[in-house]
Order: structure tokens, then sequence, then C-alpha cells
């Protein structure tokens, strides 16, 4: 079930220090980091898939008008609680993390550099940078969904509370002490280090973290997954009734429709999904797809802080309507046609793009169980287990 790249992967050497780093990866060569990334069109990792050249060119040029010097931040918060892989790679390989961010710091010629993450994560990232030298501040991210939006992650690196920022100039401008700030999250940043390695294929390879059950055991894992890799060849399918592709903010597609698609991103868009935050989970047969889905999004709606309309008024009542539909009875008169209600206005109406994806997510849901809807109205539910499988904070993970 594991992939290979045509390289070294991400995760490829035998562990974290500078000395495993150096034997795996080779010394860091002095490169045109942006053109590299623009020449293999490498995309952001942080779940919306920019162009990563495009961002570094607008932070030089913010910083160019501004005549400011910019900063540099790399964004390993990793709010979503079904992905690992930001943790695993700061756990695994800290020195190609700090690579991605030498690169960009020497290509914008940014006087301040910060790595963001969570606490737990930072003793790893503080021995690689005793090993190699380096003046990286590390910042703890809160524990939550928002924290590691780029706006909440510049807020919090301030002293602030780590909130989306309801202002409408984005941090590529005036970020981290009203300075151009260049966030890009500790994949991104990882997929530049190789880059510059003269490995290209690195650009199109991406870092997935797996959930499935295995004798009605839990498994997760993260792999390096190449392009072209097949659903079925990363997730057991069989036994499996849907599987959740780009986490909290993605989309469940029901398994006969997985089987027939790969990781790439054009593969993945024809079905209206993409790998978002590199989440791939496969929901067991014997599990509920609506008491999944609402116990994620009733984590999603009480998660951020209450700052504007979606969040302050959709989300929760789409939570609370969505927690009405997970009961195997039959709902109020009208429930469908409220949660379609609630949901249209939250998408677009936030300073940030959090009730967008959470309400993408309920929509998929609806579509995909629909016959546990159906079951549901009858007061029945096609599910034998009711173990959660899906990670909320406060579970297990
Ligand atoms: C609600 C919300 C939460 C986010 N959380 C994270 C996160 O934990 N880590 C991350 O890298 N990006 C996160 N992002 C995306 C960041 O805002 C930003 O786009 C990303 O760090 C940029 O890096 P990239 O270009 O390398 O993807 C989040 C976005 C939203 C809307
Ligand atoms: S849309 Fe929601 S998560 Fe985003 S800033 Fe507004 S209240 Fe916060």
């Amino acid at each position: 079930m594991t992939t290979s790249l045509a390289g070294p992967g991400l995760l490829a050497a035998a562990g974290p220090g500078l000395a495993d780093h150096l034997a795996v990866h080779g010394p860091l060569p002095a490169v045109d980091v942006t053109a590299l990334a623009e020449a293999v069109a490498l995309t952001g990792r942080g779940g919306a898939a920019f162009p990563t050249a495009v961002k570094i060119r607008a932070v030089a040029a913010a910083a160019a008008r501004s005549r400011r010097a910019p900063v540099v931040v790399a964004d390993g918060g990793e709010g979503e609680p079904a992905a690992l892989k930001d943790r695993v790679l700061l756990g695994c390989a800290p020195h190609l993390v700090l690579d991605g961010l030498t690169l960009v710091q020497r290509a914008l010629g940014a006087t301040s550099t910060v790595l963001a993450a969570a606490p737990d994560r930072l003793p790893a990232v503080a021995r690689a940078l005793a090993e190699r030298g380096g003046a990286v501040r590390l910042h703890p991210v809160a524990p939550s969904f928002v924290a590691g939006e780029e706006s909440a992650l510049v807020a919090g690196i301030e002293g602030q509370p780590a909130l989306p920022r309801w202002e409408h100039v984005p941090v590529r401008v005036r970020g981290v002490g009203g300075r151009p700030t260049l966030v890009l999250d500790v994949e991104t940043l990882a997929r530049l280090a190789l880059l510059a390695r003269g490995r290209p294929e690195a650009a199109a390879a991406a870092l997935v973290t797996r959930r499935w059950e295995a004798a009605g055991v839990p498994r997760v894992d993260v792999v390096d997954t190449q392009p072209g890799t097949r659903l079925a060849d990363l997730l057991p399918l069989g036994g499996v009734r849907a599987v959740l592709v780009g986490g909290y903010h993605g989309t469940w597609l029901p398994a006969a429709e997985a089987r027939t698609l790969t990781v790439d991103p054009a593969d993945l868009a024809a079905v209206g999904a993409r790998l978002g935050a590199g989440v791939l989970a496969a929901l067991p047969a014997d599990r509920c797809g609506l008491l999944e889905t609402a116990r994620a999004v009733e984590h999603l709606a009480r998660d951020p802080a209450d700052q504007c309309g979606p969040c302050l008024d959709g989300l929760p009542r789409v939570a609370a309507a969505l927690g009405v539909l997970a009961v195997p009875s039959p709902p109020p008169a009208g429930l469908l046609d409220d949660l379609a209600r609630w949901s249209g206005p939250a998408a677009g109406r936030g300073a940030c793009r959090h009730p967008d994806g959470t309400v993408r997510l309920v929509a998929s849901a609806l579509q995909v169980f629909a016959d546990e809807v159906t079951a549901h109205r009858h007061g029945s539910c096609t599910a034998t287990s009711w173990a959660p499988f899906l990670p909320v904070p406060g579970g297990a993970r």
C-alpha cells in the first residue's frame, strides 16, 4: 500500500538529525527558488493549492512597494483534526522544512523567519535548529481549527488571539508587525527544498494522512504519494461505505466512485473533490456517515470565534440540524429545507473560508448518504457500530 518517489521523498531520511538529512538529501544548493516553483507549477499544501511562485512574487512586490523587509512564516499548525502530515513531517524531516525556509528567506531578503507548529512539535524543530544554527523564531500554535489560517497565524504570532482577521488587506501586504508576510505550509517548504536539489518530480507528489480500519482496529499513517496513485492502492476499499477526501473542509465520495480515482488534482476536481489538507479516510461500511459528519461539523461550528455572521448564525444552526438528522427518528418537517437555507448564505460571506469548507462537507454528506437520510426518516439506521471513526479534538486521534 505504500508508494515511492523517483528519488528519496520527504520522509526518506532514517532520522530527524542533520547527519541523516545530509546523507539522504545532500547539501542545500543556492537556487532561484521562485523560478523553480514556477517551472513545475508547485501549489501550496495548506489546503487551498494556491500557486507558490505567485505568492512569493506577490510578497516580493509588496515588500518593494512598502520598502519594508518581509517576514516568512512556516505554517505547521495543522488544525485539521483528521490530518497528521505536517506533524509527521516536522518530526521526521525538520531539516527539509528549515531548508525551505532558508530558500524563501534568501529569495525575499527576509530579516525575520518564524516556524509555527503545535507545541509538541517544537522540541524536534529546536533540536534541528541547534544542529544547523540560524535564527528562526518558534511559535506554538493554539489547538484550534482556524488558528493555522494565515491571518489567524499572524495574529497569534503578534500575541493576539489566533483568529482570522476581519480585514481586507492580505497578510502578503500587511502581516507580522505590519510587514509583507509570506505564509507557506511546512510541506510546501519541504517540497521547495527537494526542488532546489534538482528533484522536479517532488512538486507533484503529496503527503497524505490515511485513515482506515482493519479488522475493527483504527489505523492511521502518513505516506508520500506519487501522481497517478489510485485511491484503491492507498486504502483498502472493500467493506467501506465512503471516502472522505481532503479533511473536514473536504468532500465525501461513495466508495465505488473512489475506486475509480487517483490522487491527481484534475481527477479529484472532476468529481468536485480536492486533496485539501491531504486527508483520505475510508469510512467503514458499518458506520453512519451522517453521524460522523454531524460530529465533525459540531466541532467546526464550535471551534472558531464568533466573529462573522456565517459562523455566528449559520454554522451553529447547520450543526444542530445535522445533529437532529443524524438520529434515526423522523425529523421535524422542513429540516432538510432549513439546512439548505442556512448553508447557502454561509458560503462566501465570512472573513475566511471556514464556512465555505464546512458547508461543502455538509452538502457532500447529504448527497452521498442520501439513503441514510431516508433510513433515519423511517426511524432506522444502516449502521451497526456507533464507535467514532473520524477524530474530533477531545477524543482519541
Ligand atoms: C479555517 C482555515 C484553517 C487553516 N489552517 C491551516 C493550517 O492549519 N495549516 C496550513 O498550512 N494552512 C492552513 N490554512 C491555509 C492557510 O490560510 C494558508 O493558505 C496556507 O498556510 C498557505 O500555505 P500554502 O500556500 O503553502 O498552502 C487554513 C485556512 C483556513 C481557511
Ligand atoms: S468566517 Fe468564521 S472562522 Fe472565519 S473569521 Fe469569520 S467567524 Fe472566524
